[in-house]
């Protein structure tokens, strides 16, 4: 690949609390965290072409959804590269084929599709159609990924308004650097109301990939964020202990009446806090609300191979035994108290109290 107008090595880390990035933009290409691979190695895979970015997406090398949009930006500007070299003057049309391979990558994220849509308007907006796009694209791209970071410290402090009596947080999935640009949505959070000291971080495994048990806890580690792992069965009991106050939970999508999509899981989370009286609070950025979207009932849930949640002995020939792997689940609004966003929060949401964030 050509020599790339500029080096995004992923945004700066703000603090010794947030040091890790997952995505890192260079002169040779989108180096990607691989997030399979952690926590026992860390390893970034360096990719040159779009292919190899949607493949990284589908297989869980990047997740997470705000990362999987970042990724995805990256991954037009690599194919914008390749097509207007192959052919300078029906660039576009390769280019939307191109976008339809990341599309399919994932489907319950929609930052990912919210990312391609950006990515299109730079693409509308040149005016002359032999414009090499290189440099137009790989600029939004990095400002979608430097965006992402800076609305995170934005909900990181909004959020953490509400946690100033909780002496105790749950967090599900995986939601921080390793799930954004940097710094975390939920995670974000909750780096924000730690480092105001006096609370105890509770951490779900996540089954079946063990996003937090082997993403957020590694994480947590590494920036030295002292959190406790519980198993996902643990949590009502967590809840009847008294220990935690609060949920603070990230977002793949969330419709425009504040239903929310989210890890498989959440919802249980949801129900069980609301019996026992613990506050739920969903963190993430504007590019995760679609409005175009009514309620949840629309979104689009993901179901992963079986084959995720079986052992070997059940898998393949002769076995009878099937599994259901739907990877994501939709919370009602009216299980939720708070949605935090870089541009406010809505308290109670609804269908009319998510409209104050088109405000
Ligand atoms: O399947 P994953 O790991 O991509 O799912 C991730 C989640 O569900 C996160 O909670 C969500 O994307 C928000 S990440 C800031």
């Amino acid at each position: 690949m050509a020599p790339l107008g500029f080096i995004f090595i992923g945004g700066s880390v703000n603090s010794a609390v947030d040091t890790v990035r997952p995505l890192v933009w260079t002169s040779s290409g989108l180096e990607v965290l691989d997030q399979r691979r952690l926590p026992f190695e860390v390893v970034y895979n360096t990719y040159q072409n779009v292919h190899q970015v949607a493949e990284a997406i589908a297989t869980m090398q990047v997740r997470g959804a705000p990362a999987i949009g970042i990724a995805a930006a990256y991954g037009v500007v690599l194919a914008g590269h390749d097509r207007f070299a192959k052919d300078s003057l029906s660039w576009r049309e390769g280019l939307e084929t191109d976008m339809g391979v990341l599309a399919a990558s994932r489907p319950t994220a929609v930052n990912l599709f919210w990312a391609l849509d950006r990515m299109r308007s730079v693409i509308a907006g040149l005016s002359d159609p032999a414009q090499n796009p290189q440099q137009v694209l790989e600029q939004e791209a990095i400002a979608i990924h430097a965006a992402d970071i800076e609305g995170n410290f934005m909900m990181g402090r909004l959020g953490a308004r509400y946690l100033q009596n909780a002496s105790g947080l749950l967090t599900h999935c995986n939601t921080g650097s390793l799930a954004t640009g940097g710094y975390g949505t939920a995670l974000g959070v909750i780096r924000s109301a730690v480092s105001e000291g006096g609370k105890a971080v509770y951490a779900t495994e996540t089954r079946p990939w063990s996003q937090g048990a082997r993403l957020t806890i590694w994480e947590l580690n590494q920036d030295r964020i002292p959190a406790t792992l519980i198993a996902d069965s643990a949590a009502a009991f967590l809840m009847q202990s008294g220990r935690i106050q609060w949920v603070i939970v990230g977002a793949d999508r969330i419709a425009a009446n504040g239903d929310t999509a989210n890890k498989i899981g959440t919802y249980a989370l949801s129900v069980a806090a609301r019996y026992h009286g613990v506050k739920m609070m969903v963190v993430a950025p504007m590019s995760t609300i679609d409005w175009k979207t009514v309620s949840g009932q629309e979104i689009h849930i993901e179901e992963r191979d079986g084959g995720e949640l079986l052992s070997e002995s059940f898998r393949g020939n002769g076995s009878v035994i099937d599994a259901w792997n739907p990877v994501f689940d939709v919370t009602p609004a009216g299980l939720i108290d708070v949605i935090v966003t870089e541009k406010g929060v809505v308290e109670n949401p609804g269908i009319e109290s998510m409209k104050s964030l088109l405000n």
